[in-house]
């Protein structure tokens, strides 16, 4: 298997003892990767500015938010001021994408677009041309802990032709129910980036469980 970047989510770590938790990230994963939800966009809230502050002040590695919430670009500069590197906004939250993927890239942050399951990769032909990753919600968005949905294996592979005629350099992320027995099956399909919240705090060894994602063991 390649070598895949790891983003462990924060949403399943241990709220009560933090600061472990996002020492083990810094010691062995890529990225942290932030889940914000607004119970709007998708019927669940996560955690707000507060948190995203010391997850920020705390981490050594990069940081990305995945912005599950309408009117994304409220919140860009509040982000980019506590250290968040990137964000990625939903497709299906922006009316106006090309502008908000652009405003992201202008505050000097990368920028990615979410996609939801049931949203057909082929409406990303002219966004990847200026988006940094697509992150394809392999889940749908609003909790930790669900099933992988196998048609998005199909997903990956259709937009890896995508990405390789439109902008080669765009990365693939893939976000929810990734584990160390789907992993092959994703990376194969052309997955550079996986998120991984249950499968890396639920394992009885994390780091082990991350070593594993990024096919370094
Ligand atoms: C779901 C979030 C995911 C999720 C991943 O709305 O975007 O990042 O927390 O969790 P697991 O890996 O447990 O599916
Ligand atoms: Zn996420």
């Amino acid at each position: 298997m390649k070598r895949m970047i790891v983003a462990p989510s924060m949403l399943s770590a241990d709220f009560a003892h933090l600061s472990k938790d996002i020492d083990l990230v810094n010691a062995n994963a890529d990225i942290i990767h932030l889940d914000i939800m607004d119970g709007v966009f998708v019927p669940n809230i996560s955690y707000g500015t507060p948190l995203v502050e010391t997850i920020c002040k705390g981490a050594t590695i990069p940081v990305e938010a995945h912005l599950m919430i309408v009117e994304p670009q409220k919140f860009f500069e509040l982000y980019r001021n506590l250290g968040v590197g990137s964000i990625s906004v939903h497709y299906e939250a922006c009316n106006h994408l090309d502008r908000t993927v652009k405003r992201i890239k202008e505050l000097g942050m990368k920028a990615g677009v979410a996609i939801n399951p049931h949203t057909n990769v082929n409406l990303l032909e002219d966004i990847v041309r200026i988006s940094d990753y697509i992150l394809i919600m392999s889940v749908n968005p609003g909790y930790g802990g669900q099933k992988y949905i196998p048609y998005c294996t199909e997903k990956i592979a259709e937009l890896k032709k995508i990405i390789e005629r439109n902008n080669p350099e765009c990365l693939i992320e893939v976000d929810g129910g990734v584990t160390v027995d789907n992993i092959e099956e994703i990376a194969n399909a052309g997955a550079d980036v996986v998120v991984a919240g249950s499968a890396v705090f639920r394992a009885k060894d994390p780091a082990q469980a991350i070593k594993i994602l990024q096919g370094v063991l």
